[in-house]
């Protein structure tokens, strides 16, 4: 079966804008990611802050248009669709963001942010039609009825991400991308959202990239976990398989330790991330891994599979060892 979302060889690339006696320059934010995610899964996406995962959720959904590269919904190309013509799709693909009041005006009512995703496709509904669908949209997200005349301050962390996920339900997407969505809440609140999106994906058949800081969250929730680092992907698992690349290793290790307060973020790993404005001709992770030898430093790891659903860019813990001259003729 067709995947719903193919992500090839994307990439985005914002340039400086220079200024007296300084050259532009080019910071690669997400470089030649590609990857599946089939219907009904929750892909998970972790790497450290700064790593382009925001970048790729946007890159995905269209929001910010790719360098280069193609991102394949339902197999039509979106990335290279006119501008024009992805309003229409909209519908299918939505964004829930960590803070959802960032894209809401305050000033709305509940029932007015909920309206709002109709009035952007120009969907008409007499009032009697608008109430019923405001009433299903907060059932469906366990709120009150009578929460649709409340404004923002009137809510609770909780509560406010709950009108983000229902906002985001509004027009019945196919895939949902969820960047941090419950990283400024308390552990309690977030379980019973985390348990919200899973009962929403199972009753509605959701699709889910799920950006998060958590990886014990991510390794409950998530179908397969997706790890970045600098822009590239340095691995793709499913969940519960060991970690393979020197990096996912080092970022789980550190991140499964006993009190849950003090694993909610991606600890820093020993060593600085190397600039994106150099990025180095081999692997980005050389400076700070354990594992680096001559060649880590002279050529790029490519991502290479290890089994159907599991891949890896490392020269050392890739599938097959061989001498770096030999490497392209694979
Ligand atoms: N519009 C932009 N112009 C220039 N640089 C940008 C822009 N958007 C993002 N970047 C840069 O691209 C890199 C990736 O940013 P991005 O927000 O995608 O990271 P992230 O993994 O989501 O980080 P975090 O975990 O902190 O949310 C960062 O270095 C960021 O400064
Ligand atoms: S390619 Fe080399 S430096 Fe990069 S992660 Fe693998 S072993 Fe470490
Ligand atoms: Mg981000």
């Amino acid at each position: 079966m067709t995947p719903l979302l193919s992500v090839r060889k994307l990439s985005r690339v914002f340039s400086s804008n220079g200024g007296f006696l300084r050259k532009k320059r080019q910071f690669r934010a997400v470089s030649d990611v590609s990857f599946d995610v089939r219907r009904g899964d929750v892909l998970g996406v972790v790497g450290e802050s700064g790593c382009g995962k925001s970048t790729l959720a946007r890159l995905v959904l269209r929001l910010i248009e790719p360098s280069a590269g193609a991102v394949m919904f339902d197999g039509q190309d979106i990335a290279s669709l006119p501008a024009g013509a992805i309003r229409p799709l909209r519908r299918h693909f939505q964004m829930v963001f960590q803070d959802p009041y960032s894209s809401i005006d305050p000033r709305l009512t509940v029932r007015d942010a909920l309206l709002e995703p109709f009035q952007v496709q120009d969907i008409k509904m007499t009032k009697v039609a608008a109430k019923s669908k405001i009433d299903a949209l907060l059932t469906e997200v366990s709120l009150p009825l009578s929460m649709a005349d409340s404004y923002q301050h009137q809510l609770s962390g909780g509560q406010k991400q709950r009108v983000g996920i229902a906002r985001a339900l509004a027009l019945s997407p196919a895939l949902v991308v969820l960047d941090e969505p419950t990283a400024s809440l308390d552990v309690s609140i977030q379980a019973q959202v985390i348990a919200l999106l899973q009962e929403l994906r199972d009753r509605l058949d959701l699709t889910y990239m799920f950006i998060s800081h958590d990886l014990a969250l991510v390794q409950y929730f998530c179908d397969r976990i997706l790890v970045m680092y600098l822009g590239r992907i340095v691995e793709i698992l499913p969940r519960g398989e060991l970690p393979v690349h020197p990096y996912t290793k080092a970022l789980m290790d550190s991140a499964f330790v006993p009190d849950p307060n003090q694993r909610r973020d991606i600890p820093r790993i020993y060593g600085e991330i190397p600039s994106g404005y150099d990025e180095p001709t081999g692997c980005a992770f050389v400076g700070r891994c354990p594992l680096a030898e001559a060649r880590c430093s002279k050529s790029l790891p490519r991502l290479q599979s290890l089994s159907e659903n599991h891949a890896v860019a490392c020269h050392v813990q890739g599938p097959v060892n061989v001498p770096m001259e030999f490497q392209n003729a694979l």
